[in-house]
């Protein structure tokens, strides 16, 4: 057993440049949906108070806006439009973390004016706009930082650690495989992300925080995607269907029916605001015009030659991952929530909530064993942390806010680049499912595949 230490902490020219040696950082957010509220709302003023300071919150729903702002507990002004939020509240930064296929409309104001950036994953949902979003940060003065939190989770930086000393020699292939279990995986299926027009699809939404990770250990890009998914679980395959989990008539037989009625935070930002816009949170997993997939494979060729086999599945009765890199002279072997891998037994109905719980509590360790060819194996324990995906919200915070010059050994920092080479790569797979036919990156925006990334 052996245990390597987790290096690398930011180092991101577009923080350095705006976090302040005085006074406190102007935070404008726009999208106070569950996502901005906690993470990067109340978050920030519990944990980087004298750092961070609210001056603009924005939302196209009134209500979520006004609850949003209560929540978080600041005393900024509220705009429902955005326009006017980014001329009145001339924010340091502009954090974005509304509904996915909008991201490009806010980063390109932002940084058109000449302001920083944050958005959310995914940087964007097809192409036209990633290519739009490339060109407005060209022009800019400022830069765009994309938060890929799965980065940061110990877990996954150990496996860089290990790549980054080639350990098993030159890696060749990538088996990687992801499961959400019928409670996660079905969340996607309730509201927005649930169609191709808003998320993307989970080729975007939800695997670009794969692609990204894949984009990052093998640090090397993209070239090409074959893909194949279906819809065959979700949306019109169910013999009966609702409106919503609260008026449906099938609450008492409906193994997907979810009582939101019994969570009086969600009660509060979404069912209680419905009235504004029709967004409903307990939508019909089994809805007639649900149009992603929910089963999805691909092979991914790198420009280092690597070849990928990579899944999604959105009803596993367990939620969890594996991995496994094959290289020349060994192999490495990783996974994360295999029930019967771990002693304990894990309540599969908890761990959404626990997930998206900003606590994190350290709760014994994950796995990666490293076989050399001919040779033995060897077990690298890494303490696991449930709670903020994996350890990695917090992580991804910190480094923004505490100390945004220290070095990056690890490249843990993302940028638009890499926000778009890991959305390029579901927007190909949705492109070779709906056109048949391998689709190359370089097909898709200006940006050239790198064998070797930097
Ligand atoms: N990094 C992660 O692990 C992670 C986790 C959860 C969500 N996210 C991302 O955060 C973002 C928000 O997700 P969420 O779960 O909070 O969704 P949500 O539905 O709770 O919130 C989205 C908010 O955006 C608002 N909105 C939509 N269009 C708008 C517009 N044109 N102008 C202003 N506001 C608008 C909605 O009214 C809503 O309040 C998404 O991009 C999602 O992918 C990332």
């Amino acid at each position: 057993m052996s245990t390597l230490a987790i290096g690398g902490l930011l180092s991101h020219p577009a923080l350095s440049e705006i976090i302040k040696t005085e006074g406190k950082l102007k935070v404008a957010l726009v999208g106070t949906g569950i996502r901005g509220i906690t993470y990067w709302g109340k978050r920030l003023m519990t944990e980087y108070p004298d750092i961070v300071e609210f001056v603009g919150l924005c939302d196209i729903n009134k209500g979520r806006l006004a609850f949003g702002k209560d929540y978080i507990g600041t005393e900024c002004s509220t705009y429902p439009d955005f326009d006017e939020m980014l001329s009145k509240s001339k924010p340091d930064l502009l954090m974005v973390t509304t509904v996915d296929a909008t991201h490009d409309e806010f980063i390109i104001k932002g940084l058109g004016q000449n302001i920083a950036v944050f958005t959310e994953k995914p940087l964007t949902t097809d192409e036209v706009k990633c290519q739009a979003i490339l060109d407005a940060e060209r022009k800019s003065d400022k830069d765009l930082i994309v938060g890929f939190n799965y980065r940061y989770n110990p877990h996954y930086t150990m496996l860089k650690e290990i790549l980054n000393i080639n350990r098993v020699g030159k890696i060749t292939s990538v088996d990687f495989h992801w499961y959400l279990n019928v409670y996660h995986g079905a969340s996607y299926f309730r509201r927005w992300h649930a169609y191709k027009e808003k998320g993307g699809s989970l080729w975007v939404h939800k695997a670009t925080h794969h692609f990204d990770l894949l984009n990052w250990w093998l640090d090397s890009d993209p070239v090409e995607v074959k893909a194949y998914g279906e819809l065959e679980h979700y949306g019109k395959n169910n013999s009966f269907r609702g409106k919503s989990c609260r008026q449906c008539e099938f609450k008492d037989t409906c193994k997907f029916y979810w009582d939101i009625t019994r969570d009086d935070f969600l009660m509060k930002l979404y069912a209680a605001n419905e009235k504004y816009d029709g967004y409903v949170r307990d939508s019909c997993v089994w809805r007639e015009d649900i149009n992603i997939y929910d089963k999805m494979s691909a092979q991914i060729k790198y420009a280092n030659g690597v070849l990928v086999n990579y899944s999604l599945t959105t009803y596993s009765p367990y939620e969890g991952m594996r991995i496994a890199f094959n290289g020349l002279d060994g192999r490495i072997d990783a996974w994360d929530g295999i029930p019967w891998q771990r002693e304990k037994k894990l309540a599969q109905s908890q761990l959404h909530a626990q997930e998206m719980n900003q606590e994190i509590e350290s709760s014994d360790f994950e796995e990666i064993y490293v076989m050399d060819n001919f040779g033995e194996y060897e077990q690298i324990k890494v303490d696991r942390e449930s709670g903020g995906h994996g350890g990695g919200d917090k992580r991804l915070q910190d480094k923004i806010f505490v100390d945004p010059n220290a070095q990056d050994p690890l490249k843990h920092s993302a940028g638009s680049r890499d926000g778009a080479m890991s959305v390029l790569i579901g927007i190909a797979a949705r492109k070779s499912i709906e056109e048949d036919r391998v689709v190359k990156i370089s097909e898709l925006t200006d940006l050239k595949s790198k064998p070797v990334r930097n």
